[in-house]
């Protein structure tokens, strides 16, 4: 073992695990998290997923982990009744040997360990119809599964795609454009206050109810799904950041990141749209699921939900440029402007594409 593998092993040491560490490396390309697979000695006994957490993002791991722990209890008496494996169908979040879902160690370091999903695929990317379906029924499953879960989660992001708070927020960095580069912004201000209205009626209705809140998983990436080996959905990962909110949320972020033609930060409008192709395998994998359990106001407001989260991109990114850079990581000067033109647009492509949207959402709703 390596001097890193004997630290690895004194951290693992701490957690209630079946059998003898055999080795400990690193795993996978997560952005947020350190991850580690970790192996066992004998094929009977289990292999483990080891993570750092990241706390610049994550202020209250324990409140993080106590919502997980709630969130796969769930999923697991879901998929024992439905005569599933709560193994392979669901998270398990390993205690430490104090009894609570993490470790923290010495210097104050955040560590999780979960049991190992093997013989998995996944799919880096959703960029084909096929794909970008079998990532909507994920999504939809998961959310269906905890479409009865009661109670609320702790909200461990504060604000998260509150629009309300958003605006507070872009409403005092506007007023004191700290770095001096509002003047030169006047068109795409504008993008943000013309739409106020319909953001702020939108999220009115989340607010009242009219609209549910529900266990959301906002990291919809399609690698944050696990399928078997016949290519079928078997278990959401990546359960950091659940809160409770409205499920558009989980479907309009991910018709953002799916649909999207070109970057995220591309410098090239031309290649900015939003792929209808892509928008109807998402949407009709997302409904063959989620349909059980949907609302009408849900429904109705399924296609919009990809324009509230576009936009609420745009205004941070436009807001982060104002506030001179402080949020996201910038790679060169005018970085976050880009961003901000990149978003819009898409904004504007799904703005002109709304009728054919809603359109395929009715004929989901309908036919599925
Ligand atoms: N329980 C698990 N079983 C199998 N693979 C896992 C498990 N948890 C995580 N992984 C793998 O590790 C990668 C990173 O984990 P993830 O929790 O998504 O970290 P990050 O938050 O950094 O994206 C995943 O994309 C997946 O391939
Ligand atoms: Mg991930």
């Amino acid at each position: 073992m390596s001097k890193d593998e004997v630290t690895l092993g004194e951290i693992i040491a701490n957690f209630k695990i079946t059998g003898e560490v055999n080795k400990i490396e690193q795993f996978g390309d997560g952005l947020i998290n350190q991850t580690y697979f970790v192996e066992t000695k004998g094929s009977s006994n289990p292999n483990y997923i080891l993570q750092n957490k990241n706390t610049n993002i994550f202020k209250d791991i324990p409140g993080m982990m106590s919502n997980i722990k709630r969130v796969t209890a769930h999923i697991k008496s879901k998929v024992e009744q439905a005569g599933g494996d709560p193994e392979r169908e669901a998270m398990t979040v390993i205690e430490s040997k104090s009894g609570v879902p993490f470790y923290k160690d010495e210097q104050g370091n955040f560590w999780t360990l979960y049991l190992f999903i093997a013989d998995t695929q996944t799919y880096e990317s959703a960029d084909t119809p096929e794909a970008a379906y079998a990532g909507g029924k994920g999504i939809g499953k998961f959310q269906r599964m905890l479409s009865d879960m009661e109670g609320e989660l702790t909200d461990i992001l504060p604000g998260f795609h509150n629009i309300r708070y958003r605006f507070q927020q872009w409403d005092e960095v506007v007023r004191k454009d700290p770095v001096g580069r509002k003047k030169e912004l006047s068109a795409e201000i504008d993008w943000i206050e013309s739409r106020r209205g319909e953001m702020m009626g939108f999220w009115k209705l989340v607010e009242s109810g009219e609209i549910p809140t529900r266990v959301t998983h906002n990291d919809t990436k399609i690698n944050n799904i696990l399928f078997d080996q016949k290519g079928d959905v078997l278990c959401v990962i990546d359960l950091d950041t659940v809160l409770s909110s409205t499920v558009l949320n989980d479907f309009g972020d991910a018709i953002r990141s799916y649909t999207n033609t070109g970057l995220e930060d591309d410098p090239d409008l031309s290649k900015v749209s939003m792929d209808m192709q892509i928008f109807e395998g998402f949407t009709k994998g997302y409904v063959s699921e989620a349909k059980a359990f949907l609302t009408e106001s849900e429904k109705r407001y399924l296609a919009f939900s990809a324009k509230f989260i576009t936009y609420e991109q745009v205004l941070r990114f436009l807001m982060d440029y104002i506030d001179g850079d402080n949020y996201y990581k910038v790679t060169y000067e005018d970085h976050n402007l880009v961003r901000t033109r990149a978003q819009y647009h898409l904004l504007q492509s799904i703005e002109a594409q709304m009728d054919a949207m809603n359109a395929i959402v009715k004929e989901s709703c309908s036919t599925i």
